[in-house]
């Protein structure tokens, strides 16, 4: 009786809030609009692309503006706010949202130090026996240079806090690493650069894996691939992420199982342990090297854009198990099914990204619609004419579905060519891995 008015409770989700304003909090948006017992999906800000979706709409405030969020939660009667990037997580939104009486999804301060802080996540891992690089880490340039001398040979260096992803130098050589150190306390990181973490460089493939937790329990989603670097064949700077695949064939399902034993079970525990009620996304980034899996970061949400190419492949029921996360009893939740598709994403970024990228160019776009298509909006606007015009770096993502990947990233390219604004750029080979090209 009991377990019966619980999962009653759970389609009493009406009206949802989502914090942020990318690819991102665009699928989530999309993803969630198409379970029928929602009625209004507010995202605070939201971007240009917001409106496209039935029921979804953009709040005014900024996730800076907390009081004003929380206000508004209020106001419009939200059920369920998920709050999407890592900064407002890091600086405690969700805790004063919980604190205000708010159910949100999203781990508190304490919880989103798993990637606020890498000393903190690294302890955590070691606390736990969670298989990552080995490391060390350091208050000051004069220790952190030290001990490169005393290891004698490159190591990869890390500013420890929020760095936009920008924090992290692979260095080739010793003289890399001291300029790496020097760079982190040069200031240019402000205060996440007050400690630097400095670890042993491992190699091998690259994937991510994401659990949605309740604070007790967790429900792993399909693994995903991104490519950070901005230009083809993995060069160039690192950016926020060009485009991404789900699910990564590159671990299979009792592989993921293993993995989920292995490092995701184990986190959740090493929080739990810490008295830290864990709500919301453990991302973990993963490499498979020659000695079996390591951990290279914890996320405390969802990846930009693994995210986009993750969303199309969520059941319906997805609204109602992040409801259940947020209110701690995923035991509720109906189980969560997954389209066994392939699901592609690719980036347009704008000119000048990551550096300095250029605003207000007008988008043109001629697409047809497709079940098996998305265009997420992350950085658009609309001007006082009611042109969708680029207002950020990344600028939109292509997702597109098929029975392979190649299907997948065919029809999410072929799209890509009937969209143009001013220095358009994309990589050409998302996806190598698991595409004929
Ligand atoms: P992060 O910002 O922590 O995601 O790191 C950015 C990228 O740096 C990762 O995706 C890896 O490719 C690389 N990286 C991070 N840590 C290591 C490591 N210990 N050894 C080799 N590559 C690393
Ligand atoms: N795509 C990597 C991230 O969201 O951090």
């Amino acid at each position: 009786m009991k377990m019966n008015q619980k999962a009653e409770e759970l389609s009493e989700l009406k009206n949802i809030l989502i914090v942020g304003s990318g690819g991102r909090e665009n699928s989530i948006a999309w993803a969630l609009s198409k379970n029928q017992s929602i009625e209004k999906i507010y995202v605070c800000p939201g971007n240009g692309g917001t409106s496209n979706f039935k029921k979804c709409i953009c709040l005014k405030p900024k996730s800076e503006d907390e009081k004003t969020i929380i206000n508004e939660c209020q106001r419009l009667q939200i059920n369920l706010v998920i709050i999407g990037p890592e900064v407002p997580l890091a600086k405690g939104l969700a805790s004063k949202m919980r604190e205000a009486g708010l159910t949100v999804f999203g781990p508190g301060k304490d919880g989103a130090q798993l990637e606020a802080s890498k000393d903190w996540s690294k302890a955590l891992m070691i606390e736990n026996n969670i298989p990552t690089a080995k490391y060390w880490s350091a208050g000051s340039e004069d220790e952190a240079l030290e001990i490169l001398r005393r290891f004698n040979q490159p190591l990869v260096i890390k500013a420890d806090g929020l760095a936009a992803g920008k924090g992290v130098t692979v260095c080739e050589t010793i003289q890399q690493s001291m300029e790496a150190i020097k760079g982190v306390f040069s200031g240019k990181f402000g205060s996440a650069g007050n400690k630097v973490i400095l670890e042993e460089k491992i190699e091998g493939p690259e994937v991510s894996i994401f659990a949605l937790c309740d604070g007790e329990k967790l429900i792993v989603l399909p693994p995903a691939q991104d490519h950070k670097r901005l230009l083809e064949g993995d060069k160039g700077p690192n950016t926020g992420g060009m485009g991404a695949y789900a699910p990564a064939p590159l671990i299979n399902d009792k592989d993921l199982q293993d993995l989920t034993e292995l490092v995701l079970i184990p986190t959740l525990k090493g929080l739990k342990k810490k008295k830290i009620k864990y709500i919301g996304v453990i991302y973990a980034g993963l490499m498979l090297t020659s000695s079996g899996p390591k951990v290279i970061e914890f996320n405390c949400r969802f990846g930009d854009p693994e995210c986009q190419a993750l969303m199309p492949l969520m059941g319906e029921e997805f609204a109602s198990v992040l409801f259940a996360c947020a209110r701690g009893e995923l035991e509720n939740a109906p189980k969560l099914s997954f389209n066994s598709q392939c699901s592609a994403c690719v980036v347009a970024a704008s000119k000048g990204y990551p550096e300095s990228p250029q605003k207000a160019d007008k988008i043109n776009m001629n697409i047809e619609s497709n079940p098996l298509l998305q265009i997420f909006h992350a950085g658009t606007t609309i001007d006082e004419f009611g042109n969708i015009i680029t207002n950020g770096g990344r600028v939109l993502s292509v997702v597109a579905q098929g029975e392979s990947f190649d299907k997948a990233f065919n029809l999410a390219y072929s799209n890509l060519n009937k969209i143009s604004f001013d220095g358009m750029h994309f990589r050409k080979d998302i996806g190598y891995q698991v595409r004929d090209i």
